[in-house]
């Protein structure tokens, strides 16, 4: 959640550079932005509601600078709770990403030095914090840095939160919990949220962990631990996207550039995985009980894992939704195994389960994307999902590739991994025929005349039954249609009485043991009048639509069907005027609890 990014350098546009910034970052939180730069003594601030899009900094010259986008935790959507927030004297800018949980005590401490607030954050009580500690730190030359580490000490929660100073021209940032990344260019110094906000500037970072302060100005690039004060050496590593990867290379949008890349991101897999899963497979057959969490779309991955490792491999593991993956630890010991999937490998949930579960000993295994993120490093073994940069809210290709690579996993745990290879190879020519052939056009006539509906339910049973689940995130997130996602059997015990005439009903019909039940919950639901959408190998003459999904087998359905949703979700939130890429409240990467 929010997008922290700041440069230091010899360039004299800062605000323009830092906008640029701000826009790849626009994905963490679109509530409002803003930027501060340096103007004498004191700061200059430009900070707006809403999203960026072709807006024009007005701000001065100047060769350093921080901006920040939101997403509201603390006080409404306001050009005032816009950051960067200011100090009492305007010299210091502070932006932050987390939340305060001691902020009542911190509000009160600093009414009674004569610190008057000018908004309803908690992240205003940073800037006044560090001024009023500044003013008891000695000079020199760490004198921001000093007195930073002393504010960051008194705050309580997953914070990362970054000072300028534009006396000095010096930005000090500080983390716990949420991300940020340090960028080394030629002629100038950056610290972000991610490092794809760097890429057009520099591929050479160092990631910052919980507990330590950077320093940056023109010349200078610092790291020290909070705690002790103490002077550390950044871990400068070349990371492996770049600047066109992360770029919507001509797509209109970036949910249809990264919808396009998945029969890409699958051959990849095919390629590039199969020591990783191997690796994976061999752990699991080790481990004593094995888990596997996630948030969103990656616990529907986690709940499609499950289900294929036991009807693939026979072998069974316990998901859980990170957020309520506590009333697991007490079964969790030095015999476990802990799988987590996260795209942005920043989930606080997913990251909170995982500290949790190896203090209890377990091992942790990461299915993740961004390299360098806090899961990716804290990991016993990392398993890259190889999607590229997901730039839109939705996860689209980071869904599809972390089935991919639980369907890897479960083959290779029964000796047939090259067969599971196979298919990944045809349901990745399968993925281009449905993305570029007549089913494109299909799926764009059903998504004209559901357009209108305010409700839609989904359903699937076995493997599909998270299917179902992914299939109706994916509609409600992007369009604002309230759809669900239900197992087959679950209809006749309460969801069948929401069935109206003209309700559309997808159903999840692959060629496999569930076909001939779903399809009797698809006439059960038909009968009260709803319109059924089949996504199914073979027609059915009750499906008023029908979408065929790896007709011939040779694919995995489950990654078709999730591509469809995709595309129909797409469709409905362009024809009902939406933005696909960055839906009302929502973020890419959840970093708060
Ligand atoms: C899915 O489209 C959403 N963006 C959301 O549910 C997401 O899957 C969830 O927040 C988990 O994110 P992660 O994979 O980065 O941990």
């Amino acid at each position: 959640m929010c997008g922290i990014f700041g440069y230091a350098g010899e360039r004299n546009d800062a605000a323009e550079l830092i906008l640029e910034g701000l826009r790849k970052l626009e994905y963490r939180g679109y509530d409002s932005w803003g930027i501060a730069v340096g103007e004498g003594p004191r700061a200059a601030v430009d900070r707006r509601v809403g999203k960026i899009g072709d807006a024009r900094p007005k701000l001065p010259a100047s060769s350093f600078g921080l901006g920040h986008t939101r997403w509201a935790t603390h006080g409404p959507v306001t050009d005032d709770n816009a950051h960067p927030q200011l100090d009492c004297s305007r010299r210091l800018a502070v932006v932050h990403n987390g939340m305060l949980t001691n902020e009542a005590e911190l509000r009160q401490a600093l009414g009674r030095t004569g610190h008057r607030m000018r908004s309803h954050t908690d992240s205003e009580l940073i800037a006044h914090l560090v001024e009023d500690l500044l003013g008891q730190t000695s000079a020199g030359e760490t004198r921001l840095v000093r007195a930073t580490m002393a504010a960051f000490r008194k705050l309580r929660g997953l914070n990362a939160i970054a000072v300028l100073d534009v006396q000095s021209g010096e930005i000090v940032a500080a983390k716990s919990g949420t991300p940020l990344v340090l960028g080394k260019a030629d002629g100038g110094h950056f610290i972000a949220s991610d490092h794809s906000a760097l890429l057009e500037y520099t591929r050479e970072v160092a990631f910052v962990n919980d507990g330590q302060a950077v320093l940056l100005d023109r010349t200078q690039l610092r790291l020290f631990d909070i705690e002790s004060g103490n002077e550390l050496i950044p871990e400068l590593t070349t990371v492996e996207w770049d600047a066109v990867s992360a770029d919507r290379q001509g797509h209109p949008d970036f949910m249809t550039k990264e919808i396009c890349e998945q029969p890409a991101v699958l051959r990849t897999i095919a390629q590039r995985s199969l020591a990783h899963v191997t690796e994976l497979a061999e752990r699991i057959t080790q481990a004593g009980d094995v888990y596997i969490v996630g948030c969103g779309s990656a616990a529907h991955a986690a709940l499609s894992a499950q289900h294929q490792l036991a009807r693939i491999a026979t072998r069974r593991i316990i998901t859980a939704s990170a957020y309520e993956f506590e009333h697991h630890l007490p079964f969790i010991g030095a015999n476990s195994l802990v799988i987590a999937l996260s795209q942005s490998g920043e989930t606080a949930d997913v990251l909170d389960a995982t500290r949790a579960a190896r203090a209890k000993g377990a091992q942790i295994v990461a299915l993740t994307n961004v390299e360098g993120s806090s899961l990716w490093r804290s990991a016993d073994l990392t398993v890259p999902l190889y999607a590229g940069p997901e730039r839109c809210v939705l996860a689209t290709k980071s869904f599809t590739a972390k089935l991919a690579l639980s369907w890897l996993t479960a083959h290779a745990l029964v000796g047939r991994l090259e067969a599971a290879r196979e298919a990944l190879e045809n349901t990745a020519s399968e993925l281009e025929d449905l993305i570029s052939g007549p089913r494109r056009e299909a799926i764009r006539t059903i998504a004209d005349a559901i357009r209108s509906q305010a409700h839609l339910y989904v359903i699937g049973r076995g493997s599909s039954h998270p299917l179902a689940l992914e299939v109706a995130l994916k509609i409600k997130e992007v369009s604002y249609v309230h759809a669900e996602g239900f197992a087959g059997g679950e209809l006749k015990h309460g969801v069948i009485a929401l069935i109206e005439p003209y309700t559309p009903c997808i159903v999840l019909a692959p060629n496999d043991e569930t076909r001939d039940d779903v399809l009797a919950n698809a006439l059960q639901v038909k009968a009260r009048g709803a319109v059924l959408i089949g996504l199914a190998s073979e027609y059915h003459p009750a499906f008023d639509h029908h979408i065929p999904v790896a007709a011939d087998s040779s694919s995995v359905p489950q990654l078709v069907q999730a591509v469809v949703a995709q595309l129909l979700g797409y469709d409905l939130a362009r024809l009902r005027g939406h933005d696909p890429d960055m839906p009302r409240n929502l973020a890419k990467s959840v970093t708060v609890k």
